[in-house]
């Protein structure tokens, strides 16, 4: 979004529609494969190494393959394949046209092609009926949602479930920063804004008593504009977590400190939440 400096609000306001990331522009999300696969940073996806390590991890968390998983958020594709190479038959949903078509050539060069079908979906209107055995939605993608459409988003995932099926669930729940502003440049070749030589202004905001956390970018070119775009998130407190769940039609079965087998504390930043479908008939209110 392209914007006059004094337009740009002094503190970025989390969700703001006119400024927040759109995941599926074509653009945009070209720009965002190159970050994912970028292998000098953990930015839009880890390193190839750190997935290998996560998917040994999920694998036992995960019923025994073959089953059928819903990679949701699948970005590129980099877990989606990992886990067909098990044997699990993996639908691969994301927003990002990009991401989906190289998780398809990823598939086809693995030769895992037969066992990944990726397709661009929207989590927020996920008509998919098939009932998987299993999901899972990797680095920080329910949290990126407005806290109000956050159980929408857990139903929808729990309506493709089938009852009892584990969901596996990667959260931020706090930023590796104190409360308040920081901020940064650098001139880049390219970012997410253009592919043009700029000026990018970086600031994340942490604001403690409302629980959001905004990464705002700012790219200032050689004839002075400016284009602007932002990620927010909208966090939970880990005792919060079975709540939130259990709206989104989930019971929580373990909070694990982020990737580790240790059970999540007060001092866990990011959290691996495993929770369970609930049977379709608990849900339904006793008759008198
Ligand atoms: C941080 S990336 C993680 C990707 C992948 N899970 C991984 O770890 O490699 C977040 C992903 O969520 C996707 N996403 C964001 N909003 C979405 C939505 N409403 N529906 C489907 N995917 C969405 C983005 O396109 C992006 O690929």
């Amino acid at each position: 979004m392209t914007r006059r400096p004094s337009r740009l609000e002094a503190w970025p306001r989390p969700f703001d529609p006119h400024v927040e990331l759109d995941w599926g522009d074509p653009i945009v999300n070209r720009r965002l494969l190159r970050e994912h696969l970028d292998q000098t940073h953990d930015g839009a996806s880890r390193r190839l190494r750190v997935i290998d390590k996560q998917v040994r991890r999920l694998l036992r968390l995960l019923p025994r393959p073959p089953a059928h998983v819903l990679d949701a958020a699948c970005g590129p594709g980099l877990y989606s394949v990992r886990l067909a190479a098990a044997g699990h038959h993996v639908t691969a949903l994301d927003v990002g046209p990009a991401v989906v078509a190289h998780a398809r050539r990823l598939a086809r060069q693995d030769g895992v092609d037969g066992l990944v079908d990726a397709r661009v979906a929207d989590l927020r209107d996920l008509a998919d009926v098939t009932e998987y055995d299993a999901a899972v939605l990797i680095y920080h993608v329910l949290e990126a949602f407005p806290r109000r459409d956050q159980p929408a988003v857990l139903r929808r995932l729990a309506s493709s479930l089938r009852d009892g099926a584990p969901l596996i669930v990667e959260m931020r729940l706090r930023p590796d920063q104190p409360d308040g502003r920081v901020s940064s440049w650098e001139v880049v070749r390219g970012s997410l804004l253009s592919d043009r030589r700029h000026l990018l202004l970086v600031e994340t905001v942490h604001d403690r008593s409302a629980n959001t956390y905004v990464l705002r970018e700012t790219a200032v070119f050689d004839d002075g504009s400016t284009a602007v775009q932002q990620t927010s998130s909208a966090l939970t407190r880990l005792g919060a977590l079975p709540s939130l769940f259990a709206r989104g039609g989930f019971a929580v079965d373990a909070i694990y400190d982020g990737w580790t087998r240790f059970r999540a504390t007060d001092l866990s930043d990011t959290v691996l939440v495993v929770a369970r479908r609930r049977h379709r008939l608990a849900m339904v209110p006793p008759v008198s």
